[in-house]
């Protein structure tokens, strides 16, 4: 009997212990704030606003193909190119301020830099 309650107290513990290193990276907790309309798994666009952000560090501005970007992200796209680090950096900080009309608007923008740098390291490994 006494064994059964302290198998039961050390099951306890180890899922107590599970969850707390679940605690996920600052990078992938600062991107909860754009997943609800953005995914970073390969090729994954089903039931999202936005387009699919997998390897966006360095890809051609809006070159998802079949998704309706803004004129104003195309216009962008034809100006600057691709996503250099430094310009996402920017974008993601004042979307509205880099692409005026961007159809992003509905993101306000990352201001804090610490969680933008991890930020940027979780795109850069998705
Ligand atoms: C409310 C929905 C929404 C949220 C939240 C959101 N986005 Fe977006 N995002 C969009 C839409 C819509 C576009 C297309 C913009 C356009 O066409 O003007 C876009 C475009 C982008 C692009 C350009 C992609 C390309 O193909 O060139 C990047 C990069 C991006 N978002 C990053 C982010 C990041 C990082 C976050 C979180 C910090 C975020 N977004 C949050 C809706 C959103």
């Amino acid at each position: 009997m006494r064994f059964a309650i302290t198998a039961a107290a050390l099951l306890v513990s180890a899922v107590a212990d599970g969850s707390a290193q679940e605690v996920r990276d600052p990078g992938e907790r600062a991107f909860l704030q754009c997943y609800s309309c953005h995914s970073v798994q390969a090729g994954e666009t089903k039931g999202l606003q936005g387009p699919n952000l997998s390897g966006i560090v360095g890809r051609p501005i809006a070159a998802q193909p079949g998704f309706k970007y803004s004129p104003a992200m195309r216009a962008f796209a034809k100006e600057q190119g691709f996503w250099s680090p430094a310009l996402l950096d920017r974008f993601i900080a004042e979307p509205e301020h880099v692409v005026p009309g961007t159809a992003m608007s509905g993101y306000p923008g990352l201001a804090d830099n610490h969680a933008r740098k991890a930020l940027m390291e979780f795109l850069k490994s998705h």
